[in-house]
């Protein structure tokens, strides 16, 4: 049984989770949108896997289908694969009553929701994410983006989905990296907000409970985006580990996948807020045994403090000479403090294992 959950946002949709739902997308999308033109946004490995499926399911509920297919890997999330997608558009004539549809992980979603509320200023679409992190994190919610030569995600858009499906049979062709990845951002919910569902990391997930966890994320997530869907307070809390994992990944020239920037970033603010007298004693350790049991990096010795420093204030977190931490005070409870951007180095330096 696939289990739904309601995102109230301006615009209210549904996430729903479950095994097979591919299969049924058509239908599904039809009660919401009615049939018309279904464009799917899909890259260069999801496409081999599952297009054909959805376009299956598409045309049987009575839409006419296009797909647009582009290189997979972060490389492919820039203004060009967005221009090209939006030619493809208006070459083939989509109207302001057709959708798109994303099919793939977080890059796919994030490109192509941006894409959708550039295209003819604004056009329906509908979240099929494919990775852990999309299913957690990135399909709900709606932020959307593409990454400049300056950073990750500096342009982009709040645009909220139709809907959301995540059919958790796609996570079984995900190779082990990838899951990891989507763990990272699943464990960091458990870290926020729920000590319960952190400790349900700690077991051996089977179909349902990998199920039962990932729509318990998503849940968190619904609830934070309902109060805060511009991130101007709350949902700031979803950026823990980002600050420092951002300029982890900025600085491996994006070789670093997102979720393994965001553990070690994770790991390296849970661990100088600790020694800071900021969070319960034990905290880090925890959250380093979790990141381990996942084979995630806790920690980041490659690149010298000031390099992390330097490419960390190219962060959208910062604002003028301040910027908001996510501090994670004890498992399940977390907090932003507002620092000086200077006092991000003293966090870099703290975080690292050895100092
Ligand atoms: P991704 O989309 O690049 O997918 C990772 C890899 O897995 C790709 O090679 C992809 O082709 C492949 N893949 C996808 N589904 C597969 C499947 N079922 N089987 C086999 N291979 C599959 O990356 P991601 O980790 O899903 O997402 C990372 C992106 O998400 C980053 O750009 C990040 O900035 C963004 N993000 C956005 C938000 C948000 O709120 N919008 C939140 C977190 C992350
Ligand atoms: N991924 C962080 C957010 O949606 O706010």
């Amino acid at each position: 049984m696939a289990s739904v959950i309601h995102v109230e946002t301006n615009k209210k949709y549904d996430v729903e989770v479950g095994a097979g739902l591919l299969l049924t997308c058509g239908d599904k999308i039809k009660a919401i949108t009615g049939t018309c033109r279904a464009a799917i946004i899909t890259d260069s490995n999801v496409s081999k896997l599952y297009l054909n499926k959805v376009e299956k399911s598409l045309e049987q509920a009575g839409f006419n289908t296009d797909s647009f297919v582009f290189k997979a890997g972060e490389g492919s999330k820039n203004i060009e694969t967005l221009s090209d997608i939006l030619e493809f558009l208006a070459e083939n004539n989509y109207t302001r009553t057709d959708i798109l549809v994303a099919l793939g992980g977080g890059v796919v979603g994030d490109i192509t929701g941006f894409a959708a509320s550039v295209y003819l200023r604004g056009v329906r679409f509908v979240q099929l994410p494919t990775t852990l992190l999309a299913m957690v994190d990135s399909s709900v919610g709606g932020k959307t983006a593409v990454d400049l030569k300056a950073g990750k995600n500096l342009a982009g858009a709040f645009y909220q989905p139709e809907v959301v499906l995540a059919d958790t049979e796609t996570l079984k062709t995900l190779n082990r990296q990838e899951l990891a990845n989507g763990f990272a951002e699943s464990i960091k919910y458990g870290v926020l907000f729920d000590k319960k569902l952190f400790d349900l990391f700690d077991c051996d997930l089977d179909d349902e409970k990998l199920e039962r966890a990932i729509s318990e994320c998503i849940a968190h997530k619904a609830r934070v985006v309902k109060n805060d869907e511009f991130d101007l307070g709350e949902r700031k809390l979803l950026n823990l580990g980002h600050t420092i994992g951002h300029a982890i990944e900025k600085c491996s020239g994006y070789a670093t996948p997102h979720g393994h920037a965001v553990a070690a970033g994770m790991a390296m603010i849970a661990r100088a807020s600790e020694k800071m007298g900021l969070a319960e004693a034990g905290t880090s350790e925890k959250i380093e045994k979790m990141l381990l049991r996942y084979n995630l990096p806790v920690d980041c010795d490659i690149y010298e403090d000031k390099e992390l420093y330097f490419t960390s204030l190219g962060d959208k977190k910062r604002e003028g000479g301040s910027i908001t931490l996510v501090i994670p005070e004890k498992i399940g409870g977390s907090v932003l403090r507002k620092e000086a951007v200077a006092d991000l180095e003293k966090y870099i330096t703290l975080g690292k294992k050895g100092n």
